[in-house]
């Protein structure tokens, strides 16, 4: 089998071959969501623990569901509802629920670099479902696995990410595998939202959403993430829509066959225009169904394989 992690700590740490393998992997379990008896016995008598320290509607009940499918049990860590409100540091809420002996823990930290911390005391497999500004491995996945259904394949195609590149897991692992897939990506945003460093990355840098839409094949847009931004990166909300929102005039621009996407959560009308989002040329829910399939995949091949050689 061609991957050999103990964690899903990342996108960089992937190798494209090894990308590929999730994505055809859940493949292989994306009919399984279409049946009427929604379960295989693949993970029976495995125990996954989801600890969010960060609110998550997707990413949480994706994880969810994709473990009850494939039959596993899971329990959803509450973080109002637990000791860490009575002051038990992060690193013994983990420590504690390590000693139950779960066979993965799934974690979503506010902070970068957390699921990597945990691997250093845990026992179990950790995946990364989303640490701060760092890394969304999954969500990175999921999209290729939807560019991939939507488009056939990776070759010569032009994928914009667009908004605020800076504050976004989902861009930098975006940016990680397309990377490792060959493909073409601009990055569009405010200046202050799309720093000059990023040019390290190999990728093409835009401030004019106008221009650089030209001929684009996929247009990822992203949230405003208000909530990591410690002062005003534009002056107004108004003034961002204008430059940035993904409108149907806009849109009009990219290829003919283009398709949006977008992570989620939406900010209707501030980065995409409801009618861009609710069009048929968006793929957005279709993310999300995707979402459960490569996480299938994910749980499978971390947890799975019976006498695998883990290298990290
Ligand atoms: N895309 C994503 O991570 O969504 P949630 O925050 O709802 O999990």
């Amino acid at each position: 089998m061609a991957f050999k992690h103990k964690h899903l700590l990342g996108i960089q740490t992937l190798t494209s071959s090894e990308i590929m393998t999730v994505l055809d992997t859940a493949e292989s379990f994306f009919e399984i969501s279409t049946r009427a008896v929604k379960k295989v016995p693949t993970l029976r008598g495995k125990t996954i623990i989801n600890l969010f320290f960060e609110p998550s509607t997707r990413t949480r009940s994706s994880f969810e569901l994709a473990a009850k499918r494939l039959s596993a049990d899971i329990v959803n860590f509450n973080q109002q509802t637990s000791s860490t409100v009575k002051g038990e540091t992060f690193k013994d809420t983990i420590l504690n629920l390590d000693a139950m002996n779960p066979d993965a823990i799934i974690i979503r930290h506010s902070c970068s670099g957390v699921p990597q911390f945990a691997t250093t005391f845990c026992q179990t497999h950790i995946i990364n479902a989303g640490d701060g500004a760092h890394e969304h491995p999954t969500q990175a996945l999921l999209d290729a696995f939807t560019i991939r259904q939507e488009k056939k394949n990776f070759k010569d195609l032009k994928v914009l990410i667009v908004g605020d590149i800076l504050h976004s897991r989902v861009a930098r692992s975006n940016i990680f595998l397309l990377q490792k897939l060959e493909v073409r990506i601009v990055l569009v945003g405010p200046p202050s939202l799309l720093p000059l460093e990023f040019k390290k990355f190999g990728v093409d840098l835009d401030f004019n959403l106008d221009r650089a839409i030209e001929g684009a094949d996929v247009v990822m847009m992203l949230r405003i993430q208000l909530e990591r931004q410690e002062r005003n990166y534009f002056p107004s909300i108004r003034e961002y829509r204008n430059l940035y929102s993904l409108t149907e005039k806009r849109f009009r621009r990219a290829k003919k066959n283009a398709i949006i996407m977008h992570p989620g959560p939406i900010n209707r009308g501030v980065e995409i225009s409801a009618d861009m989002a609710d069009s048929a040329k968006s793929v957005i829910l279709k993310q999300v169904e995707n979402g459960i399939a490569v996480r299938m995949a994910v749980l499978y091949l971390l947890l799975g394989g019976k006498e695998r050689e883990a290298i990290d």
